[in-house]
């Protein structure tokens, strides 16, 4: 399923509370410089009038974000064409210490992406020419502004596939995806950007190009300082450029879709994949029945597991797991037996394996319908979490008591603020995603999740972010999961970098 923004139209028509008022503590910090008509002037000569945008109407897709949980108050968006256009703002906001955000695709999760106040948006969606292409080794070069899906089709024409997919990536941008360190459905297949990305090109805060775009898979001279920015969050830089190692498309790709009783039953389910599907497993997603049900809701369609005249099935949890190989042949022999032993043993079942390419988007989407499903009756507080996988579900289920015994949740009564809560996620790389979908953000209800959910983490030796980062919504929380003196880094090095501190304020530590 491929997620854009015009999807609004599912969610509340409740008026989003502005940041500032949510959360009435933070403060706008006087040290920044606000928005004269000189600026604007300034970056009509630079930009040109299109690509600087001062319009309310038009401003208020860029300050809201897609969770309809965090809203800015920015007077200005700006969209360079290019990595010197980008060069030139930033030494002007340095030199005026004007605060600005950098906005990419504007999927994120945890409110990065939207000014806290009248921090001016630098949106990258102009910046968005495919750069090149070389068969042979497989490395992409982008702008940091090309659509995600948009990479991946021309990829496809060429027997390539880019190595990270995740449910908006009809949106989200290359350049976001290395900003958050994005995860997604296949990390277990092809890993991690930190390992994928070959080179960046980044603007720093004074507006110094930084060009590292390179074709190396191996380089040990010095630090590898491109993995620093992997993961900054808009914080220390602003990728303009991106070189990436692609993998081959896979010419056969199965998806099976199975239904089990018990948290129990899907770790050894996992467990008995990767021993015997091996080198075709790609994805190995679980569900809860809660975020099935949620999603039910939202795609208004029978749920694939269900049987003749049902509308849903009676399990507990669901997996979804594909395969993606070279012979189809093989393939499907493959994942045939391990369906059958694992049916035998009676750890699956039930289940179901998509036959053609309309099939396998529809069991896609009852796995990536779920976070935009979440929002569906008003809202959500999201938690994406690491946990070790034997205590990762208890997470859901005592989260779920706590709102019981603090009488805030209920499907059926509208006056509770809590719908429901759902645990789903990339079980294969040890990821869970907690959401508890409210029918408006509800600051008792944060009060019983935050920091509860945080210190159980910690508790685990889990980690507060998997794959979403800190944004907003965890920069009070880094401490959970980093030390001190990790944190003294993190923030020595964000003050050397950006020592007028223009870059994404308010946000990450
Ligand atoms: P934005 O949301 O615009 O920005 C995110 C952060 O990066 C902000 O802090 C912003 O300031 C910064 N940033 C953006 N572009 C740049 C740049 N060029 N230079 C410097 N900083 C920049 N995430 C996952 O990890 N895994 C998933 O499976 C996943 N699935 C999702 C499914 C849906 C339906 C949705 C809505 C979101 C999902 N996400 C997922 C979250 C989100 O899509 C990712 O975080 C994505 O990488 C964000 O990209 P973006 O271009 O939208 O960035
Ligand atoms: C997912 O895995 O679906 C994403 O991380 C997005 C989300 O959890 O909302
Ligand atoms: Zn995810």
């Amino acid at each position: 399923m491929s997620f854009k923004l015009l999807a609004r139209r599912f969610y509340s028509s409740k008026i989003v509370k502005l940041t500032s008022e949510s959360y009435p503590n933070i403060k706008r910090d006087s040290k920044y410089g606000k928005i004269t008509p000189q600026t604007i002037e300034f970056f009509q000569n630079l930009l040109g009038s299109s690509s600087t945008i001062t319009d309310n109407d038009l401003l208020s897709s860029y300050n809201e974000d897609q969770m309809r949980k965090y809203k800015g108050q920015s007077q200005l968006c700006l969209k360079p064409k290019t990595t010197e256009q980008v060069s030139q703002i930033l030494k002007y906001c340095n030199e005026f210490k004007l605060a600005v955000v950098p906005q990419g695709g504007n999927t994120g999760l945890v409110g990065g992406s939207i000014p806290v106040f009248d921090e001016i948006i630098i949106s990258l969606s102009n910046l968005n020419k495919i750069r090149s292409f070389d068969q042979v080794s497989g490395i992409l070069k982008v702008d940091a502004g090309v659509v995600l899906e948009t990479a991946d089709s021309y990829l496809a024409e060429q027997g390539y596939i880019f190595p990270l997919d995740l449910g908006a990536k009809g949106s989200c941008h290359i350049g976001g995806n290395v900003a958050t360190n994005a995860g997604g459905l296949r990390l277990l297949r092809y890993g991690s950007l930190h390992g994928s990305v070959l080179g960046l090109e980044v603007v720093l805060p004074d507006g110094t190009i930084l060009n590292s775009m390179n074709s190396l898979r191996k380089d040990n001279t010095g630090y590898d300082l491109k993995q620093l920015f992997i993961g900054s969050e808009g914080t220390i830089g602003i990728i303009t450029g991106v070189s990436i190692l692609c993998p081959s498309r896979p010419k056969a790709v199965n998806i099976a879709f199975l239904g089990l009783d018990s948290y129990e039953a899907v770790q050894k389910t996992f467990q008995r994949a990767k021993n015997e599907l091996c080198e075709i497993l790609s994805a190995f997603e679980f569900m809860d029945k809660e975020s099935q049900l949620q999603t039910l809701k939202f795609l208004k369609t029978s749920h694939p597991l269900a049987e003749d005249g049902e509308e849903f099935p009676d399990y507990n949890f669901y997996v979804l797991i594909e395969t993606s190989g070279s012979n189809k042949e093989h393939d499907d022999f493959k994942l045939e037996t391990f369906l059958e032993s694992v049916m035998e043993d009676e750890l699956v079942l039930n289940g179901v394996v998509s036959q053609d390419e309309s099939q396998l988007k529809t069991l896609w989407n009852w796995r990536e319908g779920i976070s935009e499903a979440s929002t569906f009756d008003g809202g959500v507080y999201k938690y994406d979490v690491s946990l070790p996988l034997p205590v990762m579900y208890d997470l859901v289920n005592e989260t779920r008591t706590r709102l019981q015994d603090a009488d805030l949740i209920s499907i059926d009564d509208s006056t509770k603020p809590v719908v429901d809560v759902v645990g789903y996620g990339h079980i294969g790389d040890g990821n869970l995603h907690l959401n508890v979908c409210v029918r408006e953000y509800n600051k008792n209800v944060e009060k019983v999740l935050e920091p509860f959910i945080y210190k159980w983490i910690q508790n685990k030796n889990g980690s507060i972010s998997a794959e979403h980062g800190l944004g907003f919504q965890k920069k009070n929380y880094i401490g959970y999961s980093k030390s001190e003196i990790e944190i003294k880094m993190i923030k020595d090095l964000k003050n050397h970098y950006d020592p007028n501190g223009i870059l994404n304020p308010y946000k990450y530590v």
